[in-house]
């Protein structure tokens, strides 16, 4: 019996690594939204729609792209350009953080331009 359980167990466990790529942390919206707000939206936007004509809009960009971006940024693979700006951001993001700020951005609210609640919290 128990070796029948770890069989079932292995047959249901072991399709998962394929699926947990590692750009597939599941991201939280809320808590990216307040990061965003606390550090990106300075540059970026409060939504994700850049402030300054040179810095790259966020708002709507895929999730998995947006993850890819600020890990090379982290990882310093992205350089030149506006890249040494960006850098510093990134490489005090967790994982995590990745994550849930991509899930925001790429999340229709972002989409939605609201910069008159910048002072509102
Ligand atoms: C000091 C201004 C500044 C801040 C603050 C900032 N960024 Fe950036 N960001 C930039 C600039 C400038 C670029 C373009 C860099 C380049 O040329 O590679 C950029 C690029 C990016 C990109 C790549 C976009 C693309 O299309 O490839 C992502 C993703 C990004 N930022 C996310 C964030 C996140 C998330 C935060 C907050 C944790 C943040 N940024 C904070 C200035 C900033």
């Amino acid at each position: 019996m128990r070796k029948l359980l770890a069989c079932m167990a292995f047959a249901i466990l072991a399709p998962m690594p394929l699926l947990a790529d590692d750009d597939t942390l599941d991201g939280d919206p809320e808590a990216g939204k307040q990061k965003a707000q606390e550090v990106c939206a300075s540059c970026h936007g409060l939504d994700g729609n850049a402030l300054v004509a040179e810095y790259p809009d966020l708002a709507g960009q895929n999730a998995p792209y947006l993850v890819y971006a600020l890990k090379a940024y982290k990882n310093g693979l992205r350089t030149g350009g506006n890249a040494g700006l960006m850098r510093p951001q990134a490489a005090n993001l967790s994982e995590q953080d990745m994550a849930n700020l991509a899930a925001y951005y790429s999340s229709p609210e972002s989409l939605q331009t609201n910069q008159t609640a910048a002072g509102g919290g």
